[in-house]
């Protein structure tokens, strides 16, 4: 454990049994300290949406097809020029470092043995080169949550750039903080500094709340923004945060290489429906111009077993 600003952050390294997500989460709770677990585990108020988020899942059903002659099934796919081995994306999550000392670069190298693409956040606690280095070579993207200080949006875009990022992932619904109740319980302040902020002049985020921190970011996000995103930089621009057809719609308008349907797993907006739940819509508009990514609720490859219902503290 190294003491990090008052803040028990785990340097532990060994191998983890992990039987399912929930599993995980408990392993989690047992080593990451109150504030860092509640700012990562919780969603917005009463976190009805990020609780419909897992349980959508359970409105549709899978139908098996016997008979299909398949002994190996094949899960690589190509998008946006890349083959992975698996369409699993790890979802741009901010201040890993709240987990573990090596954050995001310990997940950049888990998530290239497994042939997956690696999203990092602006938020990161290691910086962009740091943690493109540790996937040594795997695809990552790189998301960006827009400041309103174009010096900083365009020095973040070059130095994606030019650690080799495949694409920008520009996310549109977090202008402000959710009312996230975990953080206020535990008057959370980010203990560790996030390493992309650190020469930028409204702070690196040590000692703030994650709503100075969105504060310091756009509260002002249109289409035109989308756009002069994509003119500045050559890579495909991705828009996150999306959450209706219109919306999609207007993202590919103003030049969206992709769609990313998410509801910031019900961390920003409570009451809105389940992020699964308006996938079929968008999908049907966006009508496959450009791919769609999506977040918010998965927990398995599956859907939610009843056993994972029962696993859960809700
Ligand atoms: C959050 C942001 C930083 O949900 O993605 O906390």
């Amino acid at each position: 454990m190294t003491l990090t600003n008052g803040y028990e952050q785990s340097d532990r390294e060994e191998k983890l049994n992990i039987l399912n997500l929930p599993s995980l989460e408990g392993e989690a709770k047992k080593i990451i300290p109150t504030g860092g677990f509640g700012y990562i585990f919780g969603g917005a108020e009463d976190e009805w949406t990020l609780k419909e988020n897992t349980q959508a899942f359970n409105h549709a059903q899978i139908v098996p097809r016997a008979l299909s002659n398949i002994d190996h099934p094949d899960l690589s796919t190509d998008v946006f020029g890349l083959h992975l081995k698996t369409p699993v994306m790890m979802a741009p999550t901010a201040a890993q470092g709240l987990a573990h000392a090596k954050g995001e670069t310990d997940t950049a190298k888990g998530v290239a043995a497994v042939g997956g693409l690696m999203a990092q956040s602006t938020y990161s606690s290691t910086s962009i080169a740091d943690t493109a280095a540790a996937g040594n070579g795997a695809p990552q993207f790189f998301q960006l949550y827009m400041s309103k200080d174009w010096t900083f949006n365009e020095s973040l875009l070059d130095e994606a750039k030019k650690a080799g990022v495949k694409a920008i992932i520009l996310t549109v619904d977090a202008t402000v903080d959710g009312y996230r109740e975990e953080d206020i319980i535990n008057n959370f302040q980010f203990p560790i500094p996030m390493a992309n902020l650190e020469k930028f002049a409204s702070g690196d985020g040590k000692g703030q709340g994650i709503g100075e921190i969105y504060a310091a970011a756009a509260q002002k996000i249109g289409p035109d923004d989308v756009r002069r995103i994509a003119e500045y930089t050559d890579l495909p621009v991705i828009v996150k945060g999306i959450q209706s057809p219109e919306d999609a719609l207007r993202a590919i308008g103003a030049g969206a290489a992709g769609i990313y349907v998410s509801n910031h797993g019900g961390r920003q907006l409570n009451g809105g429906p389940a992020s699964f739940d308006v996938l079929a819509d968008i999908a049907k508009a966006v009508n496959h111009q450009v791919p769609i990514i999506f977040d918010s609720g998965v927990r398995r490859g599956s859907t939610c077993s009843r056993r994972w219902h029962q696993a859960l503290t809700w």
